[in-house]
């Protein structure tokens, strides 16, 4: 079978989002940004799947270290969302069952919902052990 694949790098909050796809994936990338875009790309994902579609997202939790962190430091700027001056960009987190409840339509089916913490090993720009927080699911648009 011969694929013809289009690869595109951008900021995805300028994407048009004006073709529907069969699979959607935001793995860990919908982290940087304020929980208001978050909740814009989740809805224009929901917008461009084809029926029989799936979108597999996943992101931090307020489980997450980093969170913790930020809440010790500063105040939000807005629901759940810090500006990290170190990356120089926004960080939201997701609070329980919140991801689950963007796909609480009778028109997707949840393939599959977990939420977990995770030790994570000294890595650029957290030179220590530290623990993850994740929401992670996959969805397909049933009708
Ligand atoms: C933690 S990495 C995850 C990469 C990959 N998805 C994975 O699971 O290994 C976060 C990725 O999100 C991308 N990213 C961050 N903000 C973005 C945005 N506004 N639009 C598109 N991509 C973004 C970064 O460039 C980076 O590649």
């Amino acid at each position: 079978m011969k694929l013809e694949l289009n690869a595109n790098v951008q900021d995805i909050r300028q994407f048009p989002f004006d073709k529907k796809y069969d699979v959607i994936l935001a793995i860990q990338s919908l982290v940087f940004m304020k929980k208001s875009e978050f909740k814009t790309i989740i809805s224009k994902i929901k917008e461009s799947l084809n029926v029989g579609g799936v979108t597999m997202v996943s992101s931090f939790t307020t489980a997450d270290a980093s969170y913790t962190q930020f809440a010790q430091k500063r105040e939000p700027v807005e629901e759940d969302t810090f500006y990290s001056e170190g990356s120089k960009q926004y960080w939201n987190f997701l609070e329980k069952d919140e991801l689950k409840n963007y796909f609480a339509d009778e028109k997707f089916k949840i393939l599959s919902y977990e939420e977990f913490t995770k030790e994570d090993n000294p890595h650029e720009g957290t030179p220590y052990p530290h623990q993850h927080g994740i929401a992670r699911i996959a969805v397909e648009l049933i009708k």
